[in-house]
């Protein structure tokens, strides 16, 4: 596997071979980044994994700082699930001084999470269209876990004319139910018990069932979003750590 560092090196990359998967990352690889590593791998001649944790998308109070980060694991890691290009810039090479052009998802990326976190989805949508400008994939990769964030970078590729296509891929779960998340280093083994709440409320796929078992939990919120598909999610705060979840709802019988 290939580590690239520039956007000049991340753009050279040989698409003439074929197809291009790209797999949009943050770093702090699980079992949910490996999934998408694999959805690529099978569908794509090449896959390029960005490894960026983007300052954009996270709020004054938010936990920047703090996110893990361990490129030489994440790097293993991504070789071993065979990626074939690591593309990790520094915060310099895409927001270099004098940077001032953002994406707005309006109304999509201000409701639920963008409400909680105002300015998240701008930063999220900012950098996956520079990703997607930069590598030129033919399909780039989410999860289903962020079903928000995909709804929002799906608008932006509509509105912008994008010629990519968006694959997105089960939410991976641990043996309790709890969605596998980078975040979820933060819980304490107490914390953990209590997070379960959220995986347990959003199964009953009902809002007003899943209300009352979040009833007495830190909860931003808890509702049914009209994405495609439609889903019941949530996000609920255990001490420090902020955790979203979501699941699918079924379509109603024709
Ligand atoms: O889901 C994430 O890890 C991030 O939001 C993404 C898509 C890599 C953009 O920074």
């Amino acid at each position: 596997m290939k580590i690239v560092r520039t956007i000049a090196d991340a753009s050279g990359l040989p698409t003439c071979d074929g197809t291009v998967g790209l797999v949009p990352t943050m770093g702090a690889f699980h079992e949910g980044h490996l999934a998408l590593f694999r959805a690529a791998r099978a569908e794509n001649d090449v896959v390029v994994a960005s490894l960026f944790v983007n300052p954009a998308q996270f709020g004054a109070n938010e936990d920047l700082a703090a996110y893990p980060r361990d490129e030489e694991r994440d790097a293993a890691v991504a070789a071993e699930a065979g990626v074939d290009v690591l593309f990790a810039p520094g915060a310099d090479e895409l927001y270099p001084p004098g940077f001032q052009t953002w994406v707005e998802v309006e109304e999509l990326g201000s409701r639920l999470e963008g409400e909680h976190r105002p300015g998240h989805f701008r930063g999220v949508a900012t950098i996956c269209l520079k990703l997607f400008n930069i590598v030129r994939p033919d399909r780039a990769y989410f999860g289903q876990k962020d079903a928000q964030q995909v709804a929002v970078v799906k608008r932006m590729v509509r509105d912008l004319d994008l010629d990519l296509g968006i694959r997105v891929v089960p939410t991976v779960r641990d043996a309790d139910g709890l969605a596998l998340s980078s975040r979820n280093a933060y819980l304490s083994p107490k914390e953990r018990e209590r997070a379960l709440a959220l995986p347990r409320a959003l199964a009953t796929k009902d809002l007003a069932q899943a209300r009352a078992r979040l009833n007495g939990l830190d909860v931003d919120y808890v509702e049914v979003a009209d994405f495609e598909p439609s889903v019941l999610a949530a996000a609920v705060r255990v001490g420090k750590t902020r955790l979203i979840d979501n699941v699918i709802l079924d379509k109603e019988p024709a």
